[in-house]
């Protein structure tokens, strides 16, 4: 079987969070959008137990027409809670066979209806897809939450139609800054459960120094494993140097650390880099869909032990191993990745991204989430989740960006 076509036969089991699973700041938004403006929607999207909320406030809205889960993150009795709910809940085979269903289903959905419609998803499912569905006029185009979405995006561009990013928003960053502990989080949870090994002491290679590479370098050094990075462009090896962490070139790099943790959104470990990893050596992604690490290629030259969806074990020709955590995809995913008040920010800005395409406010092509939205979601999650502020309402905040200009607290 190629690695390219891994089917994910198993779907996350976890039990839906029992407590604090609202979204108070996305609730206050609903009502803002006009009624004249609630196309349907698609949404292509990581479906844990906490985005069950998500999907139903979003129908509330928007009716969702289809949910496409993304096969890696899907967790079993999420689809079956929706689906109980009558959601239309497509659970795509393979990361391969989610690009092929996303098209699919979304054109399925246009055609069935001439009412307008818009599509939120993340991971640029649809970036190949743009020019077939641009021929649809009541189509409205794309929100894309991630990076790793809106760079693809970015590489087959230009686009026909709106494509609105949030993936750089400022509000994102907030998130990604976190992401790190929930990708150490898993990773710890699986070192305990799986190794009998422990964080404290442990050598590890943080590969990519950007947003979530920091913050994943970060949450390693808060539990005292010992971290090198390596990135490709300088200027966030220096960065990482005056952070305390130790910039190494890459084949130095591998042969020294006993977990390798890929956060570039790209292919950093390839063939030619397999024989320098340590002997026993942990490889985790951060990386969103399988593209960190080059499987296939690993899987041509070395023999593989498949225990689980969770633990493959590479033997190269020269007898050394390596581990590949959740077959290469976000180890974070896991274990419900972002949660609490943060994932409310992040899906009031995808909403407000939403109702953005639905007014047909966004531009035709690439753009980047506004920032009047920003500042939108910024005091709609401080009125839900900060008594100081909500309380506090002569505060220059609430006038912000005017009170800028000023520099004075209101008369
Ligand atoms: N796991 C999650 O929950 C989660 C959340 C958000 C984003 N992501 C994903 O994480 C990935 C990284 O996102 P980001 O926002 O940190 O991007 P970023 O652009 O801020 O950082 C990427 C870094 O990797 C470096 N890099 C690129 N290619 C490299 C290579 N071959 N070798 C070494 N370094 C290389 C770049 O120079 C850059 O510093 C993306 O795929 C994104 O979608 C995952």
């Amino acid at each position: 079987m190629r690695l390219s076509m891994i089917r994910f036969d198993t779907v996350r089991v976890a039990g839906a969070p029992k407590f604090g699973a609202e979204l108070p700041a996305l609730t206050g938004l609903l009502g803002t959008v006009a009624p004249t403006d609630r196309p349907r929607s698609v949404l292509i999207t990581h479906l844990l137990d906490t985005a069950i909320a998500y999907v139903e406030a979003v129908h509330s809205v928007f009716p969702v027409a289809r949910v496409v889960a993304i096969p890696y993150s899907a967790s079993s009795s999420a689809v079956q809670t929706l689906r109980a709910k009558g959601f239309n809940v497509i659970l795509p085979a393979s990361i391969p066979d989610t690009f092929v269903q996303s098209e699919t289903q979304v054109i399925e959905v246009l055609k069935e209806a001439s009412t307008p419609l818009i599509v939120q998803e993340v991971g640029g499912y649809l970036a190949h897809a743009s020019a077939r569905l641009a021929a649809f006029q009541h189509f409205l185009g794309v929100v894309e939450d991630t990076n790793n979405g809106h760079w693809l995006y970015e590489s087959t561009g230009p686009h026909p139609i709106p494509v609105l990013s949030m993936a750089q928003s400022p509000l994102k960053a907030v998130e990604d800054s976190i992401i790190g502990d929930a990708v150490l989080f898993s990773i710890e949870r699986i070192l305990r459960e799986e190794f009998a090994a422990i964080c404290q002491g442990l050598r590890s290679a943080v590969i990519g120094f950007g947003k979530i590479g920091r913050s994943t370098a970060v949450a390693l050094k808060g539990r005292e494993s010992v971290v090198s990075i390596y990135d490709i462009n300088p200027a966030k090896d220096m960065s990482a140097k005056v952070e305390g962490f130790f910039p190494r070139p890459l084949h130095d790099l591998l042969p020294e650390s006993e977990l390798v943790v890929g956060c570039t959104g790209q292919t950093s470990i390839r063939l030619t880099d397999m024989p320098f990893i340590k002997d026993g050596a942990i490889l985790a992604s951060a990386t969103s869909k399988a593209v960190e690490f080059a499987l296939t290629d690993f899987e041509r030259e070395c023999s593989v032990e498949k225990f689980s969806d969770l633990i493959w074990r590479f033997t190269q020709p020269s007898g050394k191993r390596f581990y590949v955590l959740l077959q290469g995809t976000p180890v974070n995913f896991r274990d419900g990745s972002i949660l609490g008040t943060i994932l409310d920010m992040i899906y009031c800005e995808l909403f407000l991204c939403m109702r953005e395409l639905a007014a047909k406010r966004a531009p035709i092509g690439l753009s980047k989430s506004p920032p009047p939205i920003q500042d939108e979601v910024g005091k709609a999650w401080l009125r839900s989740h900060s008594d100081d502020f909500s309380r506090a309402l002569g505060d220059k905040i609430w006038d912000y960006p005017e009170s800028l200009k000023l520099g004075l607290p209101k008369p």
